[in-house]
């Protein structure tokens, strides 16, 4: 397998980046996740336009053009011999002496994988959440940052559940550790409106189910109908457990059936 890194195809075995990277010291990377669908990159503009929102406050300058970015992810891909990719790019600050001033040589890495799925019984049947209170700094940012999601996922398995939800000092639900969130309350599609990841699938779900963002406390999670998360490789996935209790029957919603159909993106 292959990466591109630096604009060069690298094995993945010579595939390696200086210990003095900004992005392996201190997380000071910004990154997107990807997938293509019908080999095409799903949503690539809406990435890209996030990409660049996330570089910009780093102070991160991307150092090729959008057009010469998609070009190395369809050569990786092709590269890969793939048919359907979960592509990331990431882009750290470079490396310098040790301090966190400015630095030289950004690393700039495009992955392509095998998309795989979770398995298909959890779209049918509904995974099961935890709540974890913690708060993401510059949550709107895409940094490779990510230690509360990492330690929410963590707590996550540790209860044997699929994911977190992400819960500020107000009790207010945020995100999940990797997804965004959405409600069902008397018919109406709701998700939590601020400190969180604008996810691209969030954004196309707000248009097509006309989702109100709001906020969301804690506390009233039991007076959901129905909950769901969203993203780019998992697509829309049905959360029917919370806490250890039933999310309204217990068994995936109408509505949330619905939206998985507007969205339409599976395996
Ligand atoms: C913290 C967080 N929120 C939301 C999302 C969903 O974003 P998207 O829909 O762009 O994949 C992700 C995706 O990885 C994430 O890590």
């Amino acid at each position: 397998m292959y990466y591109v890194l630096n604009g060069k195809f690298v094995e993945s075995k010579r595939c390696v980046i200086p210990v003095t990277d900004h992005g392996f010291l201190y997380g000071d990377a910004v990154y997107e996740t990807m997938r293509t669908c019908s080999g095409k990159v799903w949503l690539f503009d809406e990435h890209f336009k996030r990409f660049i929102s996330s570089a910009k406050v780093m102070g991160l300058e991307i150092p090729y053009k959008k057009s010469e970015i998609y070009e190395q992810i369809v050569g990786l891909i092709n590269k890969n011999s793939l048919k359907e990719a979960r592509i990331r790019i990431t882009l750290s600050r470079g490396s310098n002496e040790l301090d966190f001033g400015p630095a030289k040589n950004p690393t700039f890495l495009v992955e392509a994988k095998k998309l795989t799925f979770p398995p298909k019984e959890l779209y049918e049947k509904g995974i099961s959440a935890v709540t974890f209170e913690i708060e993401r700094p510059m949550a709107k940012v895409k940094t490779t940052s990510m230690l509360p999601s990492i330690l929410a996922y963590q707590y996550a398995l540790k209860k044997k559940a699929h994911e977190a939800f992400l819960v500020d000092h107000r009790g207010r639900i945020t995100e999940g550790s990797m997804s965004n969130v959405f409600f069902v309350k008397n018919g109406k599609v709701l998700t939590p409106k601020k400190y969180l990841l604008e996810g691209t699938v969030r954004k196309l779900i707000i248009k097509e189910a006309r989702a109100k963002q709001t906020t969301i406390k804690c506390r009233d999670l039991a007076k959901m109908d129905e909950v769901f998360i969203s993203s780019t490789t998992k697509g829309i996935m049905p959360v029917t457990k919370i806490n250890g209790k039933k999310v309204g029957d217990g068994k995936v919603g109408p509505i949330t059936k619905k939206v998985t159909e507007y969205i339409g993106v599976t395996e």
